[in-house]
């Protein structure tokens, strides 16, 4: 997909506010003027700070996303911002409270309106760059590693992307709050250092060495505990049989492009169990236990256990950039779109 900046006029009249648009899957967004809508009983208007950049973005944008949307639509699904208004019936926020906020779509924007239910407040002692971080990224690493794949300390987990904004978070949470060791296998060497200064144990690179051998040798092959797969594809087949006796592999994206399939006896076998992960699926699902897991990040953040990694800072404007930075694989840790 080749990506450029557009920007579009402003409508003329009414109050409105800047959004990224998709207005054609496949092409590059644009950067237009939107009304601003009013306010149903329960939703909150939010003047966002920051929204994250998210793979299933890119891919939403591509139409090859799960979750179909048609467009026009402004993609972006976490952000952290201040409340600008409240809703009749609103009681959880008020105005000037920073909040973290998950949404579908629409979070790569100057505003944002959603439901009270979809805002967590910030701990005055996190930046609300680090707060836009841990909806999707933290959320998902907490729900693989605690929720599915019940990681105990002193296990061994092996990480895909390693260098990643998923990665990074699941090495941090990994490590911070579950005592466990992270190998954390990442497809070039200075990934491969930014791992290992972010809590890694080991470091492996699959583009250049056997993914299965490497983590062979580092376990005195055992093999490891738990796994969270995000690339697929032959890295997925290493990864499985990479596995220690009673392992648990989370499936948790396909970023190299192809879904693999699952050799049965690989399971049974060493008694494994394969498992998938699909964050946004518990905002549906089981909204108590996604919402502890916001909580639980959020008070991490306060006490100090965890670090964010922030990789790079786009501007609105630059969005397009944003995405082909990902799309690239030029980026590590978290990509954020700035609103200021
Ligand atoms: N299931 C869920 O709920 C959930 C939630 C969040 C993310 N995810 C998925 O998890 C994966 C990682 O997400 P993320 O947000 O951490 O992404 P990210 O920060 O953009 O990292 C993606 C990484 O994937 C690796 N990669 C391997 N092959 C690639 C390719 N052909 N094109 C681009 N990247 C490739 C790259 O690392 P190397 O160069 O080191 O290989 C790249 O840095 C994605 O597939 C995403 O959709 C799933």
């Amino acid at each position: 997909m080749r990506l450029c900046i557009l920007r579009l006029p402003a409508q003329h009249g009414a109050r409105g506010y800047r959004a990224a648009l998709c207005t054609q899957l496949t092409q590059p967004l644009l950067v237009q003027d939107l009304p601003a809508p009013r306010l149903q009983p329960r939703q909150v208007r939010v003047r966002v700070h920051y929204s994250g950049l998210n793979f299933a973005d890119i891919l939403a944008c591509q139409g090859l996303y799960q979750e179909k949307h048609a467009p026009p639509f402004t993609p972006g699904m976490e952000f952290s911002g201040t409340v600008m208004e409240t809703g009749e019936n609103v009681s959880a926020v008020k105005e000037g409270h920073r909040v973290i906020g998950v949404t579908g779509i629409s979070a790569m924007a100057e505003e944002c309106v959603v439901d009270e239910k979809a805002l967590w407040q910030i701990p005055d002692n996190v930046s609300s760059e680090d707060a836009a971080v841990l909806p999707v990224a933290y959320g998902t690493a907490w729900l693989a590693l605690h929720h599915r794949a019940h990681l105990q300390p002193r296990e061994t987990v092996l990480v895909t992307a390693g260098a990643g904004a998923t990665g990074l978070a699941i090495i941090d949470l990994a490590v911070s709050v579950f005592q466990a060791k992270v190998i954390a296998a990442a497809g070039s060497d200075p990934k491969c250092q930014l791992v290992l200064a972010n809590g890694a144990s080991h470091a492996v690179n699959y583009s250049q060495n056997s993914l299965r051998e490497q983590v062979t040798a580092l376990t005195g092959g055992r093999g490891v505990d738990v796994a969270i797969e995000a690339v697929g594809g032959d890295i997925f087949k290493a990864v499985l049989q990479s596995l220690a006796w009673e392992g648990r592999i989370v499936v948790m994206g396909f970023a190299g492009g192809k879904i693999p399939s699952i050799p049965a006896n690989l399971l049974l076998l060493k008694n494994v169990s394969a498992m998938g992960v699909y964050w946004s699926r518990y905002q549906q699902e089981d909204f108590p236990l996604f919402s502890s897991a916001m909580s639980s990040l959020l008070q991490y953040g306060r006490e100090g256990k965890i670090r964010p990694y922030i990789g790079a800072v786009f501007k609105l404007e630059e969005v397009n950039e944003a995405f082909n930075h990902v799309l690239q694989r030029k980026s590590t840790g978290k990509v954020i779109i700035s609103m200021k």
